[in-house]
């Protein structure tokens, strides 16, 4: 049986029962015991532990760590119920991720460098018309999202945001779409924040999209995915190779805090890196995800790919649209590597620091 299913199944029982205690703050533990009686919850959270395993080639050196994962495990089942409760338009559940606590997963697949503001300095992208928007539209269409990629046990989610945006533009640059090298950030870009000097790009350590850009237009640009292909560790020296630039940074500036003018610039200039909070991600398995509540503390560099409305019919928001988002955390993550998440509130952040980066047109020959 897909664990997915019943793991829904024991979801929909909980939502079924739970409204009126759901002020409690331990509601979901009361209600889960009501439906399956607590023989049954340990039954089945050691089955979920099991397709969990299966399903992801999941395996400990030892009892001490099988035991250590499994409560851990036991508490994300928890935690992606309540992220059900609060995020209803989403599906919720068990994830690669269920075995980690919330601070490796902050440590291993986000990246985000922590930072207070944008360096005042950061060029401030020209007011665009926004008029004549599509109702949706989506990159993906067009030819200028590469493959969904994975940047495994590393915190270098800032360089997958950062060459998502580049392969976009070197695509409306020279309608080639070319995937661009995250090594070459992880291992060559120690760029420091123009304000806070001793914040600077570290590899698996973290990093920011907008130093990435200024680190591509000092070096040159980036090489190709498979000249310089990811690794998932920073232990390696700088392999930069001048004569194999692929793509170069022209300029990059940043979005003001307005939906309608981050929907123009992504459609006039292809896909926005954007940072987000990343705790709903976790748990995420599809849908449109509009938490009640999310902090806007900004942990995860993604990829703003589109836009769109259709089969979204939130309780709270009639019609509103939703972002998609490229993540970087393969294929099997979420809904085939891609999220989405609702608009009109700034939902985690999401629209708070939008990045949008021109490629130098290379005439190519004729
Ligand atoms: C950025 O570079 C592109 C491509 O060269 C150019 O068309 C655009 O005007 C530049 N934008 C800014 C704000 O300088």
């Amino acid at each position: 049986m897909d664990h997915r299913f019943s793991l829904l199944f024991v979801f929909s029982l909980v939502i079924a029962t739970s409204f009126a205690s759901a002020a409690d703050s331990d509601g979901d533990d009361v209600i889960i015991r009501q439906v399956v009686g607590e023989d049954h919850q340990l039954n089945s959270d050691h089955h979920h532990f099991s397709l969990f395993k299966s399903k992801f080639g999941k395996s400990y050196a030892t009892k001490e760590e099988h035991d250590h994962r499994f409560s851990i495990f036991k508490s994300n089942l928890r935690r992606a119920r309540r992220h059900q409760q609060l995020d209803p338009t989403a599906v919720h559940g068990v994830t690669q991720f269920s075995d980690l606590s919330p601070a490796e997963f902050r440590q291993k697949h986000l990246g985000l460098r922590r930072r207070l503001k944008l360096p005042s300095d950061a060029n401030k992208a020209p007011i665009l018309p926004t008029n004549d928007l599509p109702t949706d539209f989506d990159w993906r269409d067009h030819g200028a999202v590469a493959p969904v990629k994975n940047q495994g046990s590393c915190g270098s989610c800032w360089s997958f945001s950062a060459t998502g945006a580049l392969e976009g533009a070197n695509f409306l640059a020279t309608r080639k779409l070319v995937s661009l090298s995250e090594q070459q950030l992880v291992d060559c870009d120690h760029e420091c924040d123009p304000e806070e000097a001793d914040s600077c790009d570290s590899g698996c350590n973290g990093g920011l999209m907008n130093s990435a850009f200024e680190y591509t237009l000092k070096a040159g640009g980036l090489m190709r995915e498979e000249d310089y292909p990811y690794t998932g560790t920073d232990r390696g020296t700088c392999k930069f190779d001048k004569t194999k630039i692929a793509a170069s940074v022209a300029n990059f500036s940043v979005i003001s805090l307005d939906e309608d003018q981050i929907a123009a610039n992504l459609v006039k200039n292809g896909p926005l890196a954007v940072a987000i909070n990343a705790v709903y991600m976790q748990t995420y398995v599809g849908g449109v995800s509009c938490p009640y509540i999310c902090s806007k503390r900004l942990d995860h560099g993604v990829l703003l790919v589109g836009y769109g409305s259709a089969g979204y019919a939130p309780i709270r928001m009639k019609e509103k649209p939703y972002w998609i988002i490229k993540n970087s955390w393969g294929e099997n993550w979420g809904e085939n590597g891609f999220y989405k998440i609702c608009q009109g509130r700034n939902i985690c952040g999401v629209d708070s620091m939008v990045s949008t980066v021109a490629a130098v047109h290379i005439a190519s020959s004729h």
